[in-house]
């Protein structure tokens, strides 16, 4: 049985990311902690040297944790393409560079993909929730669809406006943000953590 996180309990957002931030404080709004940002509260951002989501998440939240002592909640995501065997996948935002130039890193999607006559990607998103004792809790969610070209909207953030998701009509970067909070990685991965470690 997963550790639950009391009500009322101050939960650090183990993220200095504007965009998932922005996701995952919505997606908290409705339950009944209280959020903290890791940036307000001058944490530094650690390295992510696993070559995995999972794991990734899991030194980004302990890290948080422990630093902080409190409770804290780290995803790690990002872009897997069928074509280029997964990639740009754990090093997702490494791709934009130093100037996290996401339309750089979705050109070089494109151009990498060349020709492919398999177009589908998906997005991975783990999240873990660790306690400054060094308990963790972690749980993944995955949304599948297909790269388009060029980008499509304005909205969102990363390699959003070249996904389209299965069943979507538009990028996510022109569909209304509240409609990828409702079904996308992160989304699945949350409503996961939320029925393990909530309530
Ligand atoms: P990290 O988890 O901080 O390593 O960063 C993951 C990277 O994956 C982000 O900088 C984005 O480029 C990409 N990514 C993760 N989730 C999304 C999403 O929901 N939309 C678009 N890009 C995403």
């Amino acid at each position: 049985m997963a550790r639950r996180l009391a009500a009322g309990a101050r939960l650090v957002l183990a993220s200095h990311n504007p965009g998932k931030l922005r996701e995952i404080e919505a997606l908290m709004a409705p339950h009944r902690v209280e959020v903290i940002s890791a940036g307000a509260l001058g944490l530094p951002e650690p390295e992510e040297p696993a070559p995995d989501f999972a794991g990734n998440a899991r030194i980004k939240a302990l890290a948080a944790a422990i630093a902080s002592g409190l409770p804290a909640l780290a995803d790690d995501s990002g872009f897997c393409v069928s074509a280029l065997g997964g990639a740009p996948g754990v090093v997702s935002a490494r791709w934009a560079g130093p100037d996290k130039d996401f339309g750089l890193a979705m050109a070089r999607v494109i151009r990498e993909m060349g020709a492919a006559a398999d177009r589908t990607a998906w997005f991975i998103s783990a999240l873990c929730l660790a306690w400054p004792d060094g308990h963790t809790e972690t749980f993944e969610g995955r949304v599948d669809g297909v790269c388009v070209w060029p980008p499509r909207g304005t909205l969102g953030f990363g390699y959003d406006p070249m996904f389209l998701a299965a069943g979507e009509t538009g990028t996510y970067g022109e569909i209304d943000p509240a409609r990828k909070q409702a079904t996308s990685h992160r989304a699945r991965a949350f409503a996961q953590l939320i029925q393990a470690c909530f309530g």
